[in-house]
Order: structure tokens, then C-alpha cells, then sequence
């Protein structure tokens, strides 16, 4: 059956409270291609094939929560494969990249990670949450971690994708002015580029267990598939190009394309072209009996 944006709950409305978003990618069509494409790649590459790459099961039931859904990809690929009385929430701060269409199982709401609704507490079996380092703040990841662990069952868990923005490349000096602009334009709007080296720590501190960090290394050399990593990253660098130009971090259109092609070169002629991605996974404690004993032997 197919369904228009709504929510199945009443009390909860479509449009939440707004927070102010940091958000500083596009929400236009080509963003809905690229996000598109780009979950098949991670899917594939990134998570070996799985949409639920950390240990969690699903069973008849059970409720699966996805933060910053953007087209709601994730949620409906996994819908696809289980069975329908396993039921998904997406939640955007910005319902632009929605699906029209989708199955009665599936919800998505206008949201954000850092705001959920208080009747949502041990409710979710799974939180997934992906590339949101365009758009949390060092305070706001905080609070989003503390509202997704509020939110997940005991024993539930939480998987994130993001990508290591290198703080050095040794490829050249077009490749470090680029990522130099990304950190500058990450910086500039309060976002975290080094968000996976803190993250474990994070999550352990908010009361997560088992914290685990799957780090894949992805060439970025020319390959013969329509899509590749490389492609991913050229159209990554594009959509953040209005951003640069606006906080003038790049002059103009042209010393973007005259960058983006040096770039390229450099990554045609150096042998070890390559940028790494991971997913980080994390269990809230099964029970609050376990939590009071090791917050006493701490
Ligand atoms: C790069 S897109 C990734 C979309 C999707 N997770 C995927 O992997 O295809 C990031 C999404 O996070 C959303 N977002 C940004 N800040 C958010 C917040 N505070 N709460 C919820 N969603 C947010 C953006 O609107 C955007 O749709």
C-alpha cells in the first residue's frame, strides 16, 4: 500500500518544534540522486553488503528509528527485506529530500535527532543515523547521543556512518587545499570534521557498551563502473561548492573547477588515492540493574 508524507501517531505531529539547522548541503534533485547512489556504494563497500551492519536483530514487533533520513534510502531498502510487521520512523530536520511515496509500515517526520518526543523513551530496537557530520555541532552530537541512547530498548543499538575527513594527504598540494576547505567550511558553521575519532568515546561516555569502529579505506582512482568511489567524492566536493563560495573560503565558480580538475590530476598521478569511511556501533546496557552496578565499580 502507498502513503503520503504523514505520521501513524497522533500525538506526534509532522512538523515538530524547528531548532536552528547547520545543515550545509543541498536538499535539490541531484542531492536526491547522489544520496541514492551513494547508499548502494556504502552499502556494498562500506558495510559488506548489510543495511544493519552492527550485530542487532530484528524481530515481529520491534521499531527502527533512522536520524537525518534525507529520501528515507536506508529505511526502505531494509523494509524491503523484513517483514511488514517490523515498523520504521524517519526523521529529518528538513522533509524537502521525502519520499511520495511508501509502504504503511514506514513513517517520516520533520525532527531533529537532538529534540524527540518524550513518549519515545525505550522505544526503538535500532537507531541508524548517517552523514550527519554536515550538520551536528560539537554540542549537538552530545545531545543527539543522549537522545538516541534515551530513545533505543535496553540491549538496542546504534549505527553510524561518517567519513574520516584527513587532516593530511600527502597526495598534493590541490588535494590539501580542497580538504582545507572543507575543514574551513565544517569549522566555520560549528560542525566536527574529526567526528569518528571522538565518537567511541562519546557513546561510552553516555553509557553505550560494546563500542565498536569498522573503518574501510575506499580507492578513489578512475574504475570502469558508472558509480564509484571517486564519483562520490567529486559530487561530495560539488555540493559543498555553495557553501565554499558563500563563506568565500573559493573566489568563484571557476577557481572551484580550476581546483576540482588540479585535484583530480593529482589523483590520477599518485598511485594510493584513497579515503576511508567507517560505521560506528554501539548496544545500550540490556537492563538498568547492570548500569547501577557499573556505575558503582567505575
Ligand atoms: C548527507 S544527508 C544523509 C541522508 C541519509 N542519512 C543517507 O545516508 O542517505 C544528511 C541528512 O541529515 C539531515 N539533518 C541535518 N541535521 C539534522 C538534525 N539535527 N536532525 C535530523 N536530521 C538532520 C539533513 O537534512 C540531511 O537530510
Amino acid at each position: 500500500m502507498i502513503h503520503e508524507p504523514r505520521t501513524t501517531e497522533a500525538e506526534v505531529p509532522l512538523k515538530a518544534p524547528m531548532v536552528k539547522s547547520h545543515y550545509i548541503l543541498p536538499s535539490d534533485d541531484s542531492e536526491i540522486t547522489r544520496l541514492n547512489l551513494q547508499n548502494q556504494l556504502l552499502t556494498r563497500e562500506v558495510c559488506d553488503g548489510k543495511l544493519i551492519f552492527a550485530p542487532a536483530e530484528v524481530e515481529h514487533g520491534d521499531q527502527v528509528l533512522e536520524s537525518g533520513t534525507g529520501t528515507g534510502i536506508w529505511l526502505l531498502s531494509l523494509a524491503d527485506t523484513i517483514p511488514p510487521t517490523i515498523s520504521f520512523i524517519g526523521i529529518d530536520i528538513h522533509t524537502r529530500l521525502f519520499p511520495q511515496e511508501f509502504p504503511s509500515n514506514v513513517s517520516f517526520l520533520q525532527r531533529s535527532i537532538t529534540n524527540l518526543p518524550a513518549e519515545w523513551t525505550e522505544r526503538f530496537k535500532i537507531v541508524n543515523q548517517r552523514l550527519l557530520i554536515g550538520g551536528l555541532t560539537r554540542k549537538e552530537w552530545k545531545k543527539a547521543i543522549q537522545e538516541i541512547h534515551r530513545v533505543l530498548v535496553p540491549g538496542g543499538w546504534f549505527q553510524c556512518i561518517e567519513p574520516n575527513i584527513p587532516l593530511k594527504t600527502n597526495i598534493g598540494p590541490h588535494t590539501e587545499r580542497m580538504f582545507a576547505a572543507v575543514r574551513d567550511l565544517l569549522a566555520k558553521n560549528g560542525l566536527v570534521h574529526d567526528i569518528v575519532e571522538v565518537l567511541g568515546r562519546k557513546l561510552s561516555k553516555t553509557g553505550f557498551t560494546n563500542v565498536q569502529t569498522h573503518t574501510v579505506s575506499l580507492s578513489a582512482h578512475r574504475h570502469e563502473e558508472e558509480f564509484n568511489h571517486r564519483t562520490l567524492m567529486e559530487w561530495f566536493f560539488l555540493a559543498l561548492k555553495p557553501g565554499m563560495l558563500a563563506q568565500k573560503l573559493l573566489q568563484s565558480e571557476e577557481e572551484f573547477g580550476e581546483l576540482m580538475q588540479s585535484m583530480l590530476k593529482e589523483w590520477d598521478e599518485s598511485p594510493q588515492v584513497a579515503w576511508s569511511w567507517s560505521v560506528v556501533y554501539a548496544q545500550k546496557r540490556e537492563n538498568n540493574v547492570g548500569m547501577a552496578k557499573f556505575c558503582i565499580y567505575m
